[in-house]
């Protein structure tokens, strides 16, 4: 069947990447973490130093900015950043990024244009409600953010990433806040999603339940 697609959004830390990499290996569908999308113009901002309330130098950095994504590689102009857009210095900044119309814009058509034609599973936000309305199947992942908090510790820490459970609890937060309340596709169900707490299941009992969806479908 061409073009099937699965979206998967929800809030950081719900665990979104892990279960889209997973059903993606298993069925064979092309994988693609919009959030990284994000994280590489918030990066890009930052290198460069740009004012993101000056609408004319978002405009400048959107058209310079070229991005290329090859397998789990995010290359910015040509350049891999795929560590550096995990840093919490782009953490920090991301939710900001992520709410400006233009970079949505930008992002959403991309999104559209990788996924013509192919069968893929997409990470995000605005997946099911903004990018793909008519995907074929729709999940929304939620947990609580202390369960959230607690996952992201254990990347960090996987990582060796300093950091401390109260701050990346107050992090996650003020992200879920800026995500839910912004103006342009705040983070949200789709109404025809499926809403799975993954607070109390393990990766392969949420990967089990979302094959089976995918199943149903297929
Ligand atoms: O999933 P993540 O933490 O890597 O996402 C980084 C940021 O990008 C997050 O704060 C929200 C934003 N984002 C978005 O607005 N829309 C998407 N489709 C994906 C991410």
């Amino acid at each position: 069947m061409n073009n099937f697609i699965v979206a998967v959004d929800g809030p950081a830390g719900s665990g979104k990447s892990t279960i889209s990499k997973l059903v993606a290996e298993k069925y064979k569908l092309t994988y693609l973490d919009t959030g990284a999308m994000y994280r590489m113009v918030a990066f890009y901002s930052l290198e460069k130093g740009v004012n993101l309330d000056n609408p004319r130098e978002v405009e400048l950095m959107l058209e310079n900015i070229k991005i290329d994504i090859e397998g789990d590689k995010f290359i910015l102009n040509g350049v891999d950043v795929s560590n550096e857009i995990r840093t919490l210095r782009v953490t920090s900044i991301v939710s900001k990024t992520a709410s400006i119309k233009a970079v949505r814009e930008k992002l959403v058509e991309l999104q559209r244009e990788i996924s013509n034609g192919k069968r893929v599973i997409l990470d995000g936000r605005d997946i099911g409600t903004v990018v793909f309305p008519n995907a074929h199947l729709k999940v929304f992942l939620v947990a609580s953010p202390e369960e959230r908090a607690k996952r992201r510790l254990k990347e960090y820490e996987e990582k060796g990433i300093k950091s401390d459970y109260e701050s990346v609890l107050d992090s996650i937060k003020e992200r879920d806040r800026l995500d839910s309340t912004r103006e342009e596709s705040p983070l949200k169900k789709a109404d025809d999603a499926i809403e799975v707490d993954t607070s109390f299941l393990s990766i392969e009992e949420v990967s089990d339940k979302i094959s089976a969806l995918i199943r149903e479908r297929i």
